[in-house]
């Protein structure tokens, strides 16, 4: 029946795992399309947290299928560590399915990652590390090792074989670094084959099935707009497609079965790694933004850069994704300030932009045009309908459906699952 996606409006850590597990119930599958455990989502039910990497976040809700599709990059150390963290706290994770057809993270692409960013100096991404870079680059390539290689040992060890005459090249003459031997790397994949077998299906059929007998299919997008290899802050990017079209390249749902667009934004913006952020706080209120949210990486632990609203990014998340709700998510934050600036539209060498300039380099030289919100004092973390929000919140809200020009249905006033207003139902 209905197919919805969720991507991130921003730079990534908008609170799509939360959202997700909101509409956890109400969904018969949850799909990661894209990336891998570059990704962090925290979700809290209950007082109790959980911080995901690998799982779709739909993992911690009873009877949802979490699906890893085909788009998404595995590691398969990280996701059995992952399931095993998560069977200890008593969630049962056996209904997880992975796409024969996902590509797997090798030692090579780990360590490639690391090796690259610290050849490239100041010139460097900011990548997490996982080597998700490289495992995207061995896929386009067309030496990438999948899912299903792991069960024709012959064909792995040939795979492994191919890729390593070129790696280790790159990796002794290039990065100084020591070679490795085709055994190793096939051995440690074989090693996770007899586990990993019964997960794996042919995941793409299984959800147009599953859309065809009036199943609800979410597909969680990692990362979020900005961060995307092709509508993103190119090269300040990951290697994936986070927008919505990747949502239907990573999981095998064709465009026509897509029913609605969820963008999850945040009420102000955070980004972590290198690269341009026009509205970037280096003074003490970008410092309590991050206290006050927390916004420390869920992954790599690192202090997320933060700054006031973007609604030029807003906006343009709207039309890249073809948006039809928005979730705005930690509104709270933004409590006991007199007045919120947010950015309506950048100057860029003299002229005024309200949509996105089209080079990187005019992105680069863009000044924040802003308009100052009033603020409010009253602890919001409570409400649960927008009648509950002082006005001033109340406009806030008003104003950044305006700006961003699509509907918010639901927003966030705290981390607990509970803590949401929901103006109308996503599902
Ligand atoms: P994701 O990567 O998009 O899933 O987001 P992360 O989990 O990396 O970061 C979002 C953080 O904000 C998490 O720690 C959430 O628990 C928290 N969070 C989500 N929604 C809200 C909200 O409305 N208010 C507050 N205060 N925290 C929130
Ligand atoms: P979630 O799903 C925030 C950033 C990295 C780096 C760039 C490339 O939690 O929103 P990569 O390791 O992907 O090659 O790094 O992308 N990045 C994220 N930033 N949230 C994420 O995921 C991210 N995943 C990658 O910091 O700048
Ligand atoms: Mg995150």
């Amino acid at each position: 029946m209905a197919a919805i996606v969720l991507v991130g409006a921003q730079w990534g850590d908008e609170g799509k795992g939360k959202a997700t597990d909101l509409l956890g119930g109400a969904v018969d599958y949850v799909v990661k399309f894209n990336g891998g455990n570059n990704a962090g989502h925290t979700v809290v039910i209950g007082g109790e947290k959980y911080a995901l990497h690998l799982l779709p976040s739909g993992v911690l809700t009873p009877g949802v299928v979490p699906v890893i599709g085909n788009g998404v990059v595995v590691d398969l150390g990280v996701l059995f560590e992952e399931i095993d963290a998560l069977e200890a706290r008593g969630i049962d994770t056996s209904r997880l399915v992975v796409s024969a057809n996902a590509h797997l993270i090798t030692p090579y692409n780990r360590t490639l990652d690391k090796v690259a960013e610290r050849f490239l100096g100041s010139r460097r991404i900011g990548t997490t590390g996982r080597g998700i870079g490289p495992t995207y680059a061995d896929k386009m390539s067309r030496v990438g090792i999948r899912v299903q290689d792991l069960f024709d040992e012959k064909i792995l060890r040939q795979k492994v074989e191919g890729a390593l005459e070129h790696k280790n090249q790159v990796l002794v003459k290039v990065f100084n670094r020591r070679a490795m031997s085709v055994d190793d790397v096939a051995d440690e994949l074989l090693g996770f084959a007899d586990r990993l077998r019964p997960m794996v299906v042919d995941t793409a059929t299984l959800l147009v099935e599953a859309l065809d007998n009036d199943c609800t299919v979410l597909l969680e997008g990692g990362q979020a707009t900005l961060l995307d290899v092709d509508h993103g802050t190119y090269p300040f990017v990951t290697s994936s497609n986070p927008t919505a079209g990747g949502a239907c390249t990573g999981s095998g749902i064709p465009p026509t079965r897509i029913d609605r667009v969820i963008a999850v934004i945040k009420a102000y913006t955070t980004r972590v790694g290198e690269g341009p952020f026009p509205t970037e706080l280096f003074d003490a209120d970008g410092v309590r933004l991050q206290n006050v949210g927390a916004e420390f990486g869920t992954t790599t632990g690192r202090p997320r850069r933060c700054g006031w609203f973007d609604a030029v990014i807003g906006r343009y998340a709207v039309r890249v994704n073809g948006v039809t709700d928005l979730v705005l998510t930690k509104l709270d934050v933004l409590t006991g300030r007199e007045k919120v600036p947010v950015c309506v539209a950048y100057q860029v060498d003299g002229a005024r932009h309200e949509v996105m300039p089209m080079t990187q380099t005019e992105f680069h030289h863009a000044v924040p045009v802003y308009e100052d919100l009033d603020g409010w004092d009253e602890d919001i973390s409570g409400a649960r309908s927008l009648s509950d929000l002082p006005a001033a919140a109340h406009a806030y809200v008003a104003a950044v459906e305006d700006m961003c020009r699509a509907p918010i249905s639901a927003v966030g006033v705290g981390p607990g699952r509970d803590q949401t207003i929901v103006v109308r139902d996503l599902v």
